[in-house]
This record gives structure tokens, sequence and C-alpha cells, in this order.
């Protein structure tokens, strides 16, 4: 009893020593290295970043042209070179059958023959069913395919490859992948496929919203209850209302539009500039032209995030009336998932529990205590202001809406790999809820 006592002591006193070795240490060490990274593996955009020990600073690692992000494309070339990202992106109207992109939408899903020939005819890229069900890609006039496994597993290696050189690292082995709340385990076990295909040991899977949560630190505040998050991503839109308590997050519903995203207002404007083209230069229309118009028109749509008029092809202005008129339907479409949530959250109160009627239970734009943006598309001016109206509270937006997904995954694997300051856990309890599907 007295030496198991004099033992504890023992062992407390020497604690005590190496944490105040190490509280002074940290002044004069260098910071160690992070070990463990975390990935977010988009549907159109990927990028990493790594929790720095001591700062307690997320960074995301520099990807291709000086972007944080790299798009979530893959372009095989006749003469078997891979491009990835933005080299891919660039070969999307000039090698169209082989530039693969979109790919997890159907990671770790199983398909019929009938939905895939739908499926199909949003793709100029060749899609097959395997003998499972799964879904691959043809990527070469040999018929070769490609799972959605693989197309990730180069998007990461890339990016891993890119950690490596700017860590000056000789290999990452340990990481944190985000995935869509709505992913099931075979998704999820699909998605952390990719990783391991190269070599990578996923040391924990987190959902996108919870991740944008811990990004914005709501895991350390005791004020808040309720969050909201938003992510309207290239193709889908996405809300989650999660609760939070002592560090865990879990989600109480979830809505989506999975065909409502910031391609669908480039593409509005796109073919309003196609309209402008008159007869006479109509010849002039061939494939590197649209492309051209393509990157100008996402470049005019983030421009109006600043200024009040973009111009395209030097030709044409837009203002940011204009465009908002381009797209008057998509904007009302944007506050129908909030309405969703808030509609089966009540009515589920009202469903099972019959007896309880206590009106403290139910949740309402009023009872949420932060709002969380993630996904480019957020920072369309209109879209901000009008989740404002919708919450009467702004938005958290400080942190690039891009990469807050990619932050939380970051601090996420900072908290894992245990690294100093070590001051706060956060867990992530998985929830049966169903999601909300908006069809359009
Ligand atoms: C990359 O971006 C950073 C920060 O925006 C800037 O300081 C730097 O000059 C850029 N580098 C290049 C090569 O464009
Ligand atoms: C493959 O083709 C691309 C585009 O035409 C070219 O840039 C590249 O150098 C070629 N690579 C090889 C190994 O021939
Ligand atoms: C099929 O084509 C790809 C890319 O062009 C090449 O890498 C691969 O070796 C070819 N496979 C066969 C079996 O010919
Ligand atoms: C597809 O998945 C569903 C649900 O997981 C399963 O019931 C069904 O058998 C699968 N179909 C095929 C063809 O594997
Ligand atoms: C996911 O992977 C784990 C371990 O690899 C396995 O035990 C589990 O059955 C898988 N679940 C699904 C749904 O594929």
């Amino acid at each position: 009893m007295v030496s198991s006592e004099t033992g504890c002591t023992l062992i407390g006193g020497s604690l005590i020593v190496l944490l105040v070795a190490g509280y002074f240490g940290q002044q004069f060490l260098p910071a160690p290295k992070p070990k463990i990274v975390g990935f977010d593996l988009g549907t159109t955009y990927s990028c990493v970043g790594i929790y720095h020990a001591i700062s307690g600073l997320v960074e995301v690692i520099p990807a291709q042209r000086n972007r944080s992000c790299m798009p979530s494309i893959v372009s095989f070339l006749p003469n078997g070179t891979i491009l990835l990202g933005y080299d891919a992106f660039d070969h999307l109207e000039t090698n169209p059958k082989y530039t693969i992109y979109d790919t997890k939408r159907f990671i770790g899903k199983n398909f019929s023959l009938e939905s895939i020939k739908k499926i199909q005819e949003d793709y100029p890229f060749e899609i097959i069913r395997n003998e499972n069900g799964y879904v691959e890609f043809i990527i070469s006039d040999n018929r070769t395919s490609i799972t959605p496994q693989e197309i990730g597993s180069l998007l990461l290696k890339h990016l891993k490859e890119l950690v490596e050189k700017y860590l000056m690292i000789s290999k990452v082995k340990l990481c944190v992948l985000s995935v869509p709340a709505e992913f099931n385990d075979e998704q999820r076990n699909a998605t952390r496929q990719a990783a391991e295909l190269i070599d990578i040991k996923v040391e924990r899977v987190i959902s996108e919203p919870t991740a944008a949560a811990l990004a914005y630190g709501l895991h350390k505040r005791d004020n808040v209850r309720y969050v909201l998050v938003i992510d309207i991503g290239g193709g889908t839109t996405d809300v989650s209302l999660l609760s939070v308590q002592g560090g865990m997050f879990s989600t109480q519903a979830m809505a989506g539009n999975n065909r409502l995203g910031g391609q669908d207002f480039n593409q509005n404007l796109f073919h309003y500039i196609l309209t402008l083209i008159d007869d006479n230069n109509k010849d002039k229309i061939d494939p590197n032209f649209l492309q051209h118009l393509r990157i100008e028109t996402e470049k005019c749509k983030l421009d109006l995030t600043i200024l009040d008029q973009c111009i395209i092809n030097s030709k044409w202005i837009i203002t940011r009336k204009l465009f908002e008129d381009i797209n008057k339907d998509l904007f009302k479409k944007i506050l129908e998932p909030l309405d969703r949530i808030f509609a089966y959250i009540n009515s589920d109160i009202n469903d099972n529990d019959e007896d309880n009627d206590d009106i403290s239970n139910r949740v309402t734009a009023n009872n949420i205590d932060e709002i969380v943006l993630v996904g480019g598309s957020t920072r369309m001016l209109k879209i901000r202001q009008l989740i404002e109206d919708y919450f009467q509270k702004k938005p958290n937006i400080e942190i690039d809406p891009d990469v807050a997904v990619t932050h939380g995954v970051s601090i996420q694997a900072g908290i894992i790999g245990g690294v100093w300051p070590l001051t706060v856990t956060a867990t992530e309890v998985r929830t049966a809820v169903e999601k909300i599907h908006i069809e359009t």
C-alpha cells in the first residue's frame, strides 16, 4: 500500500519534471515536425494540412500553382502520362474521354446498370460497372479501367509528396481523413483504402461538418450547444446540424441537394455569355475557346466576391447585380435545406415523443449558437447575406471556406498525434441520422 503510493508519487514527480522540462525546452528547441497529416479528399478539390506543435497553428500546404488545394481531377494522356489537379483541369476540354473527376460520388457505392446508364449522361468519360456492382472508369483506348479508390490514391499520393517536400521529411505514414457526414461504413472504408493503397495508415476518419466545427475551435467552447454547418461546394450543397457537449460532436440532422453547387452558378453565367457571342463569331467557338471561357467565368464569379463587376474575355462586363439576376433561381434554392432541417428536427419531436411537448427541446434558427461556412461558393456575398438574414446572426467566415475542413482535419491529426500543447480533446459520435435529399 505504502510502496505503491510512493510509486505513484515518484511517477507523478517525474511527470512534473518532464512537463516543466518540456515547457522550458519548447522555447529553445525547434518544434518537432508533424508526424500525422490531415487530408481532405474532396469531390472537387483536395487539400492537405498539418498541425504545428507549440504554436498550435494549422498550415495548409501550398499545392500546385500556389493554391491551397488542387482540383480532384486526374487526366490520363494517350502517351501514358498521368496529370493531376490543375494540370488535369487544363485537359478537361482537350482530353475529355480520359480526364476523370467527381469520383468521390462513386466511392464505396454499388450501382445498378440502369442507374449507371443514367449517370453516364452527365460525364464525358466512360463509367462501367464491375461484377460486384461498383463503378470503374475507362482511362485508355485499350479499355484499362481504374477504381474511385485508385483515383483517390493518386490524388493523395501527390498531396503526400507535397508535404514531404515542404517539411523535408522522408515519409508521411499517418493521417486523418475527412468524409461527408452521410458516408456509410462502406464508403468510409473505401476512402480509407485510397490512403492504404499508398501505405498511409488512417488513424481516424471524421465527418466534414465536424472538421469544420473543429477548425473554429468550437470543441473548446462551453457555451456552444448547437452548430450549423453549411457547405456549398462545386456541385453540392450540404447542411448539418451538430450538437456539441464536452468536446463531443454528434450529428442531429442533415439535408442536402447534390444537384446544387458553385458550378451551377458558373454554368448559368457561361450560357449567358454564349448568348452574347454574335453569329459572325460563332465559328470561333472551338474546344480551346470554350475552355478559356469556362476559366474566365469561374474567375469572374470569384472577382465578384470582392468587386462590383468583372470582365470576361476582356469584352463582356458582368455586374454583381447581373450575376445575381442570372442566378436568381439558384439563390432561392440555397436556403431550402435549412428549412428542411428545422422541419425535420421538430417533426421528430412531435412524432416520436407524443407525451413530451417540452418546447425547450425544440431547435429553431434562434437556438443555433454558431454557423460555420464551408466550401468556396459560400464566398458569394449574396449567399452570406441570405444566411445572415435567416439566422439574424453573422456566420463564421474568418477561415478560408475552401480549407475549413482541411483545418479541422489537421487539428484532429494534431490532437491524435498528441503534440504539445496537448490541452484539448475532440471526438465524434456517429449517429443513425438519415440525410434528407432534396431532388431537383
Ligand atoms: C504564393 O502566394 C504567397 C501568398 O499569397 C505569395 O506571398 C507568394 O509570392 C506567391 N508565390 C508565387 C510564386 O506566386
Ligand atoms: C505526353 O504528351 C504530353 C502532351 O502532349 C506531353 O506534354 C508529354 O511530354 C508527353 N510525355 C511523354 C513521356 O512523351
Ligand atoms: C493501356 O494503355 C495505358 C495508357 O495508354 C498503358 O499504360 C497500358 O500499359 C496499356 N495496357 C495494355 C494492356 O496495353
Ligand atoms: C448493393 O448494396 C446493397 C446495400 O448495401 C446490397 O443490399 C446489395 O446487395 C448490393 N448489390 C450488389 C449488386 O452488390
Ligand atoms: C470496413 O472495414 C473493416 C475493417 O477493415 C471491416 O471489418 C468492416 O466489415 C468493413 N465494413 C464495411 C461496411 O465494408
